[in-house]
């Protein structure tokens, strides 16, 4: 281990040679060794949480928190709590030698890929149960299409938050509801660290990138970016029409596109994620989709008022 925390061991550590100096941390003993040690010598921390198979809208995030602390921790663990559906689950694209690479590239100093006995010792069923209090924000849209979602996301996020102790944690405004349920699960928790919204990072085509997109047969693909298409569109036609209207409009587009079916669309206030009325209701507005491309299932939102 004191190999490890000299940079020396990530090489054999990660036992695939040329991630430069970047550490490969698998146990949840050696993260708390290697954060300790960071402490001690006053280096802020930066924390990403992922469920890997990386793209350029996760690097986005790992770019930031590069740029803003001295020490960088990436997770890349696909979280089983957070999956209510099993098949989603055992089909989550799982890549980690070429995520190992790019967050290499992108100057990480370690990143934490445990496995599943590691986070959630003797099976996931065998944790604790803790509810989470994570508000009004964790029911409406996802958690009520995905239940137990949220409590999920907030068990392992929580877990990450704990052990890596990051100054600052990044978050992709993709998951713009996800985000609201981190901030209440951190208050509610007491946990003392700045959360970072990062924006959405989009393909030249407008599709917001997604881990799941590679799910994607090649025509799917090609049909998907409708979704933000229809989304941009929505927002000129929302200064002459009311929020109904434009809810309308938005999903008769899209449903209208062969293999897609919008699960739902909120247009709601971005603070509380309660579904507005009427435009004046709120200065900062936003409208947040859930698309079921075949099986594949895409979600993206867009600012229809921003303070
Ligand atoms: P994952 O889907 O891997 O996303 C990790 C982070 O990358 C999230 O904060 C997500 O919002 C952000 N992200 C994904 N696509 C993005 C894009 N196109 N532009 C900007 N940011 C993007 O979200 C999760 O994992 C999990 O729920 C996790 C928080 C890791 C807990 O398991």
């Amino acid at each position: 281990m004191t190999a490890l925390l000299n940079g020396e061991m990530s090489v054999a550590a990660c036992r695939v040679p040329n991630y430069k100096n970047m550490i490969i941390i698998r146990t949840v003993a050696e993260l708390e060794e290697f954060v300790g040690h960071q402490k001690r010598n006053g280096n802020q921390i930066g924390l990403v949480p992922t469920m890997g198979a990386l793209h350029a809208g996760h690097l986005s995030l790992v770019e930031r928190a590069v740029s803003e602390n001295p020490c960088v921790i990436v997770s890349v663990f696909v979280n089983p709590t957070q999956f209510n559906n099993p098949t989603d689950l055992a089909t989550y694209p799982r890549k980690e030698e070429d995520d190992f690479r790019l967050l290499a590239e992108a100057c990480v100093t370690a990143v934490f890929a445990p496995s599943v006995e590691e986070m959630y010792p003797g099976g996931p069923a065998a944790q604790p149960r803790h509810e989470f209090r994570l508000g009004t924000a964790a029911e409406v849209m996802e958690g009520k299409y995905r239940p137990g979602h949220f409590q999920g996301v907030a068990q392992v996020v929580c877990r990450l938050f704990q052990l890596a102790r990051p100054d600052r944690a990044y978050f992709g405004e993709k998951d713009f509801q996800q985000i609201a349920v981190i901030r209440n699960m951190v208050e509610s928790e007491g946990i003392r660290v700045e959360i970072i919204p990062c924006p959405i990072k989009r393909a030249d085509d407008g599709l917001a990138l997604s881990s799941r997109n590679a799910l994607l047969t090649p025509e799917q693909r090609r049909l998907a970016p409708e979704i933000h298409r229809a989304l941009k569109e929505s927002v000129e036609y929302s200064k002459s029409h009311g929020v109904r209207a434009t809810h309308d409009t938005v999903v008769e587009q899209i449903d209208a596109v062969p293999q897609m079916r919008v699960e739902y669309f909120e247009i709601v206030d971005a603070r509380t994620l309660l579904p507005v009325e009427e435009w004046e209701e709120s200065p900062w507005i936003v409208g947040c989709i859930t698309v079921y491309c075949g099986e594949v299932r895409l979600i993206d939102n867009i600012a229809y008022r921003k303070p």
